[in-house]
């Protein structure tokens, strides 16, 4: 109902979760990253300055797809979409927040951790939901596990994900994405460099299609 899977290419499931607090890095960080062909994005809500580094990686026109992570409460739903975010994505959900991303129209990715949350989620229409964090909470087994309980369920992983496990999560037909800092991390975007970013990210991408 919220679909966010449709937005993702079929080859491109791979979603850096971006930590930045100077907007200027902006545009390197979407370059780097979208020339390791990287095709989506998601830029939290964890510095002030989210939806302008949002506002001005949609305003470079790329293919990109860009979204806005780390949402926690109803009201920064307006803001993230003003600034043109294509998605949402939570940690976790309250019904709250399900009714203002609902009411949004917003595609988004509700966070859970739980069997029950799951099913809460989808009591919402949530037939997407992010599974975080994964690594603490059972990782692949645990994916495993609720595909014969909740069929209609798909997931994305976050929370320890590395080029080590990306191709076993997947390889999972309950997966449609992974996604984490590991594709670019917050202390290489502070020190502004790009090119281990872009290095990496390609790295990242050959290590998920193993
Ligand atoms: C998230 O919000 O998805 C996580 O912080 C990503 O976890 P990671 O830092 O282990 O990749």
């Amino acid at each position: 109902q919220y679909p966010v899977a449709s937005l993702i290419a079929p080859h491109a499931k791979l979603i850096p979760v971006l930590h930045v607090e100077d907007p200027d890095r902006a545009e390197p960080l979407l370059e780097a990253l979208v020339s390791a062909g990287i095709k989506i994005l998601e830029v939290t809500l964890r510095s002030a300055c989210g939806p302008e580094v949002i506002k001005r990686m949609r305003a470079l026109g790329t293919d990109a797809i860009v979204g806005a992570g780390t949402i926690t409460k109803p009201d920064q739903l307006a803001s993230v979409i003003d600034a043109g975010a294509e998605f949402g994505v939570s940690p976790a959900l309250t019904p709250a927040l399900a009714e203002g991303a609902r009411l949004s129209g917003l595609p988004f990715l509700p966070g859970v951790c739980t069997p029950s949350e799951a099913l809460f989620a989808r009591e919402f229409g949530f037939f997407e939901q992010k599974f975080f964090p994964a690594d603490l909470m059972g990782g692949l087994g645990w994916i495993k596990h609720v595909d014969p309980l909740f069929p209609d369920l798909k997931f994305c992983p976050t929370g320890g994900i590395s080029d080590d496990n990306s191709s076993q999560y997947l390889a999972l037909r309950n997966i449609f994405a992974v996604g984490g800092a590991f594709l670019a991390p917050r202390e290489l975007i502070e020190a502004a460099d790009w090119q281990t970013i872009h290095k990496r990210g390609k790295m990242s991408v050959a290590a998920a299609a193993r």
